[in-house]
């Protein structure tokens, strides 16, 4: 009693701080129902299920096959044996025999350590039609299986769509809940910002969890895209154990469209759905002048088209602006090589994760530093993007409850709770964005939310609130 009253009072008067005339102080939540990490969800949880039938299709999961959505790449494990890497598709009906497309795919397995991988298929769907709802199936000559997506609608300037933004997923209990509400919400596409199934947190980076992993989030990305962003989770460099090829299990695992997009790795690119254009940036690849990234990010940003696709969102797994001690400044020196680049650009949104917390920006930016004039001080600036972290998926790593004190002025608000986002774009020049907290039941409760403004269509509102 005594604690919830005190509780109470800290949400009073943190409301009371984000209310006083005159002072611009971003908000801390107090809200505060659980810290303890929670354990992995055990192997025989009923969200591992192993789907029934000899050699059956296991850990079906989908991302876009192209760069604007006309293909879609379909992947899935076989057990037993290769069996058929055919995918037949089609838009009538959800029989297999009447699906009157079909495409062949590829297969692939790896080793790790003492772990061999299923095998790995891999099938990308193409000609498709925007907007349409496809039934789709595998495993012909076993077990078949079949599902069904909607393509997103074609680019173009103002055309709704809602994301679903997650990271840092990890297969806990939280984690569960952390989809569960997502699912809830009803977005179209997830925006992932990386560390997927955190496997390699068990000895020897046990890759069973990968596969789990990918049973577990089979009920969502079975049925829309996600996008992929790498996190340190993804590295599984191991040289101690003879793995010395960073990012083995996700390069085998989780393909991206990154050829359509003219990069030359999985781990950067960029893909426009509705009215956005996204661009997926790798924390952990080289970034620094001349590298194939570097290079990369300069001509993607010269391609981007804010007539057609108004809304430019940049993903990374390492936040730039992040005022928690945990992970603290891991993503400066990337910050110092692109910032002034997004800011140039006029990127509305960037998204981060990372650090098991969540936390919004105010719009700021931190480019005027050279090495001899001082100016390290990030201030006020409407060409900037609004920064946010959701390292809140719900992993086994637990919570980071250590803000910095005082609050950055950058920051807008900041909470150590479990949760996701979504965004949705409206038209040209609005989008509203909402944090869902895990522990609040109704699922529609926004614990925070802001409407932005886009900087190309609308760059002198000020929505840094
Ligand atoms: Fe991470």
């Amino acid at each position: 009693m005594g604690t919830a009253r005190r509780r109470l009072g800290l949400l009073f008067l943190a409301a009371l701080m984000a209310a006083a005339p005159g002072t611009h102080a971003g908000i801390t939540s107090a809200y505060r129902r659980k810290l303890e990490a929670t354990a992995d969800m055990p192997f025989d949880a009923d969200v591992f299920r192993l789907p029934t039938g000899y050699n059956a299709p296991q850990q079906v999961h989908i991302t876009l096959g192209d760069q604007a959505g006309t293909a879609m790449t379909v992947s899935w494990v076989t057990a037993s044996e290769p069996g058929s890497s055919t995918v037949r598709y089609g838009r009538g009906s959800p029989d297999p025999r009447k699906m009157k497309l079909s495409a062949r795919g590829t297969r692939t397995r790896y080793s790790y350590v003492n772990y061999t991988s299923g095998f790995i298929h891999h099938c990308t769907l193409t000609g498709l039609k925007h907007g349409a709802k496809y039934y789709y199936a595998m495993g012909f000559g076993h077990t078949v299986r079949s599902f069904s997506f909607t393509v997103p609608p074609k680019p173009g300037p103002d055309v709704p769509f809602k994301f679903g933004l997650i990271g840092d997923l990890g297969q806990t209990f939280d984690s569960n809940s952390t989809l569960s509400h997502y699912e809830s919400n009803g977005g179209a596409a997830v925006l992932f910002v990386g560390d997927l199934s955190y496997a390699d947190t068990y000895p020897l980076h046990d890759n069973r969890r990968w596969d789990s992993w990918a049973r577990f989030v089979e009920r969502s990305v079975a049925y829309q895209p996600w996008l992929w962003t790498t996190g340190n989770h993804e590295l599984d460099y191991a040289p101690e154990l003879g793995e010395t090829t960073p990012f083995k299990p996700f390069t085998h695992r989780y393909p991206t469209p990154h050829r359509a997009a003219g990069s030359t790795e999985p781990f950067w690119y960029s893909v426009k759905i509705a009215s956005a254009h996204v661009i997926v940036l790798a924390s952990y690849s080289a970034y620094g002048k001349y590298t194939p990234q570097w290079t990369w990010l300069q001509d993607e940003l010269k391609k981007v088209d804010r007539e057609v696709t108004p809304w430019l969102v940049v993903l990374m797994h390492s936040p730039w602006y992040n005022s928690n001690g945990y992970h603290y400044m891991e993503g400066e020196t990337m910050r110092v090589q692109f910032e002034s680049w997004l800011v140039d650009a006029k990127v509305d949104v960037v998204l981060a994760g990372h650090v098991h917390s969540y936390e919004r920006s105010k719009r700021f930016s931190n480019v005027e530093y050279d090495i001899v004039n001082g100016k390290a001080t990030p201030v006020k600036n409407l060409h900037a993007p609004v920064y946010i972290n959701i390292g809140d998926g719900g992993n086994i790593e637990g919570i980071a409850n250590n803000f910095t004190k005082p609050q950055p002025a950058y920051s807008a608000f900041r909470e150590a709770s479990f949760g996701h986002a979504t965004l949705e774009i409206m038209n040209r020049t609005h989008a509203y964005y909402a944090w869902h907290r895990n522990h609040d039941g109704a699922m529609a409760a926004a614990a925070d939310s802001v409407w932005l403004t886009n900087r190309y269509w609308m760059p002198t509102h000020d929505d840094s609130i």
